[in-house]
């Protein structure tokens, strides 16, 4: 705990000092919006005022930015789907799962798909509004149940290629067909799911569904770009009137900006039990612990790994080139300013895959990759 402490209080002095080297006294959030709660603070997307400014939508912004135009393709970018472009229910017209007397499933008919819940006697239907997550690992349905959203008791998983009880859903088998349905949301996390997954869903006044683009696209990063295109059109480029994060120190980007929704040190502190064995997915979190990379250095944020508009390396040796920026190769090569950190003993490349190892979470029936950059030995437990 002492270890945490000093952390937090870490990084509270490190945004300090960013603070005092900012063009102002004041704080930016993620959004670019004026922070008066203090530096810890952080807004959930769905939390931020958007001062009712308009989406244009990220073909319009493609239009101009065709560099980063391939970001609606990738996972996040398609990180939720309605029901009626849902690829993963479109290619598997049916899917079911038996789990004690209740049975599961999804038909697809029509524009759309439908989640069943029987017990051999009755059962409950509603439409599929939304499908969660691009199933890398899985993917989690969103429903309508007596005018409150829910989250299914059973998602799709990639690896099984077919349901399973959702993340954090108790499996004990559930006392009546209704509990049997899924979790119902209160309207504030109905706001946060909405408010990661999709862009302009979710904002200050609550849900707003109709007028949602699924997935986060350009506008869920960068903000509304009404009064950008504005800007662009009167050819006012002094005033672009934009978000642009590139301004973002190594820390500021990744524990808030991506931690906003990849969950920051500071979120999952507040978790109980720190989200257990699940805080493997909330890579923020995983870094910030990581010794000798908690930094402002923007060589260890996000995205010095990741191009937020581009799909995932999955090429280990990519990587390489970025540890090796701050690692020296051998211990012979004289440090420099930039390269100083120490060498490995034991390889010169793929460094990612023994200091990055892949964790298993069982329930998500996925690996991820531990962001805890670290020396993993054989039979060690993986840290929290
Ligand atoms: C009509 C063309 C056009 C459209 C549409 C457009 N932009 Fe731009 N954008 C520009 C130009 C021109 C610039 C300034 C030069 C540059 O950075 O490419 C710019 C700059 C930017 C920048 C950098 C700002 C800075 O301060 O450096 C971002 C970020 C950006 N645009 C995002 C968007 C997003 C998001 C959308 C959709 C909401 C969008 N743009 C729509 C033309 C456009
Ligand atoms: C508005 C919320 C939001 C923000 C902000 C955000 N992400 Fe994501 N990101 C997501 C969601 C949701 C997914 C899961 C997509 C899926 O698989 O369905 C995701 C997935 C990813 C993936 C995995 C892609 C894959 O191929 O599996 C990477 C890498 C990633 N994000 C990087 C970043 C980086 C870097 C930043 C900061 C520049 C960032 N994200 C900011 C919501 C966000
Ligand atoms: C604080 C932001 C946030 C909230 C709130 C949130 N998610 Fe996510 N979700 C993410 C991010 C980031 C990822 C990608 C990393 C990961 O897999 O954990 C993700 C991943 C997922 C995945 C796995 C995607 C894949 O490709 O395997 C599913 C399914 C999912 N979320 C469903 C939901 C549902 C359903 C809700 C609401 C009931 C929800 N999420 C709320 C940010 C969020
Ligand atoms: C997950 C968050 C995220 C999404 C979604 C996203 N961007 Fe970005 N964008 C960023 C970040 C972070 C940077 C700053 C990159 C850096 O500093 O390395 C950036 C930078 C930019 C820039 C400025 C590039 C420069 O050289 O300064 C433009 C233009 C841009 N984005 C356009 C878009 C467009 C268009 C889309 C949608 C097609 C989009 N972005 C979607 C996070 C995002
Ligand atoms: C030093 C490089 C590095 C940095 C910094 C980094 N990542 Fe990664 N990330 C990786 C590698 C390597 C993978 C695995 C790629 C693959 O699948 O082969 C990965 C995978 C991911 C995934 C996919 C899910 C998984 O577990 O495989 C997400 C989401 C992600 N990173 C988000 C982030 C976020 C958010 C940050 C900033 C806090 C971040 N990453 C910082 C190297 C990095
Ligand atoms: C911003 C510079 C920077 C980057 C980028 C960076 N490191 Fe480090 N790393 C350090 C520093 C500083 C230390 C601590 C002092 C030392 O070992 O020299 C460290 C320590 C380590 C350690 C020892 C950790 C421990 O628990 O003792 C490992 C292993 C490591 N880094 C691997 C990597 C790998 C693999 C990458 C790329 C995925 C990477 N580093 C990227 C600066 C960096
Ligand atoms: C085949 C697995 C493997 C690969 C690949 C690998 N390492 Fe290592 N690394 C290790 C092991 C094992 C240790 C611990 C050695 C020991 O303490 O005996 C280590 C130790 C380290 C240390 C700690 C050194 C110290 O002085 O404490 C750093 C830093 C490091 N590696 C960085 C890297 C970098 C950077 C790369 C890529 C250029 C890399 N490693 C590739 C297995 C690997």
């Amino acid at each position: 705990m002492a270890e945490r402490l000093k952390k937090t209080l870490a990084l509270v002095f490190l945004l300090t000092c960013a603070a005092g080297f900012a063009a102002g006294p004041v704080l930016r959030d993620a959004w670019g919006q004026a922070r008066p709660d203090g530096p810890l603070a952080r807004r959930r997307p769905g939390g931020r005022d958007e001062s009712g400014l308009r989406y244009v939508g990220s073909e319009t912004c493609a239009g101009c930015h065709t560099q980063q135009a391939a970001q609606g393709q990738t996972p996040m970018g398609r990180a939720s789907q309605r029901a009626a472009d849902c690829d993963i229910l479109k290619a598997r017209p049916r899917l079911t799962l038996r789990q004690g007397r209740y049975t599961y499933q999804i038909t697809r008919g029509g524009a759309g798909s439908v989640y069943t819940v029987s017990d051999g006697v009755s059962s409950l239907s509603a439409p599929v509004l939304f499908c969660f997550g691009q199933g890398a690992a899985g993917q989690t349905y969103i429903f309508r149940h007596r005018g409150t959203h829910y989250e299914s008791r059973v998602s799709y998983f990639r690896a099984l290629d077919g349901l399973d009880i959702t993340i954090e859903h108790p499996r004990a088998e559930p006392a009546s067909l209704e509990a049997a349905l899924g979790r119902p949301m209160t309207s504030e996390a109905a706001r946060g799911c909405f408010g990661c997954h999709t862009t302009g869903g979710a904002g200050a006044a609550g849900l707003r569904l109709e007028t949602a683009a699924a997935g986060v696209s350009c506008e869920a990063c960068h903000g509304p770009g009404e009064r950008h295109l504005a800007s662009v059109k009167a050819k006012d480029l002094k005033n672009l009137n934009i978000y642009n994060p590139a301004g973002l120190d190594g820390l500021e980007l990744s524990q808030e900006f991506c931690g906003a929704c990849h969950q920051s040190f500071e979120t999952v502190m507040g978790l109980e039990n720190q989200g257990g064995a699940g805080n493997v997915r909330f890579q923020p979190y995983r870094v910030f612990n990581s010794r000798g990379h908690l930094t402002a250095d923007r060589r260890m944020s996000c995205t010095a790994c990741h191009d937020p508009h581009g799909p995932l390396e999955r090429d280990p040796v990519k990587y390489d080139a970025n540890c090796l920026s701050c690692h020296l190769s051998t211990p012979k090569e004289p440090k420099t300013r930039a390269r100083s950190a120490s060498p490995c003993p034991v390889s010169t490349k793929q460094c990612v895959t023994c200091h990055m190892p892949r964790v298993e979470l069982p329930s998500m029936h996925f690996k991820f990759t531990d962001h805890w950059v670290r020396v993993a030995r054989p039979g060690q437990s993986v840290p929290r």
